[in-house]
């Protein structure tokens, strides 16, 4: 008996359909040279001009283009040498050079936590996930003498810098940020050392401590 012509369709698609997948899997970890089987193509390979390349487009036949008359290239703000540095000569800045705000040490709370939890942990006693991990990987508490002892420049300069093995976060984390982030680091110091009767009496009573 002859198929009707809705089965014959539905085989067609059906093979159709199994063959697109055949040709679309691989097999795991098999290498090959051929490119793989790119059936939507987007925009993953454009025609464009390289530098030097003659280009007939333009008057001067040249696909390189010069610059716009009048263009001049945008300032870059002129940080100071404490800015810059976290010191003056010699001496560790012990202060910001900015205002020291609360919007300053909320910034530095939020980059703190992307940038140094990993390995310092939110409260700053060096036991960060990474610590966790690596056991060899010696990280210091902020909250003893000599961390406490670092001045607010010289925080920035160990972020700035890198400290040890500690990695330098100057190409990650832009100047500003590296300096609230060191305020905050201060801070941070300030409320896990902080005596009991630095802390106002309403604090203490209205927190129940
Ligand atoms: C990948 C892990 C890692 C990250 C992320 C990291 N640190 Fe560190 N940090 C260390 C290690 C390890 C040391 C100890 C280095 C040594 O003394 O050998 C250290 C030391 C320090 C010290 C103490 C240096 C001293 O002895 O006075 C400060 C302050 C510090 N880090 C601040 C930061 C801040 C702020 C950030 C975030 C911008 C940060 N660290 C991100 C691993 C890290």
């Amino acid at each position: 008996m002859l198929k009707s012509h809705h089965t014959r369709h539905l085989l067609l698609l059906i093979a159709a359909t199994m063959l697109l997948a055949a040709t679309q899997s691989a097999c795991r970890g098999a290498t090959r040279k051929a490119p793989p089987v790119h059936i939507n193509w987007n925009m993953d390979n454009q025609k464009y001009l390289t530098a030097q390349e003659p280009f007939s487009f333009f008057e001067d036949g040249r696909a390189m283009r010069p610059r716009v008359e009048g263009t001049v290239r945008e300032a870059e703000p002129e940080y100071s040498e404490v800015e810059l540095t976290g010191r003056v000569g010699d001496t560790y800045a012990t202060e910001t050079p900015m205002p020291l705000t609360r919007d300053l040490l909320v910034r530095g709370q939020e980059r703190y936590e992307i940038f140094c939890t990993p390995c310092h942990s939110s409260v700053g006693d060096g036991n960060g996930i990474v610590r966790q991990r690596a056991m060899t990987w010696n990280v210091p508490t902020f909250h003893d003498e000599e961390r406490r002892s670092r001045s607010v420049g010289q925080v920035y300069e160990i972020i700035t810098e890198g400290f040890s093995t500690m990695p330098s976060y100057r190409s990650q984390v832009p100047l500003s940020d590296r300096w609230a982030i060191a305020a905050y680091v201060k801070a941070l110091q300030l409320t896990q050392g902080a005596a009991r009767d630095a802390v106002p009496a309403d604090v203490l009573q209205s927190n129940g401590w």
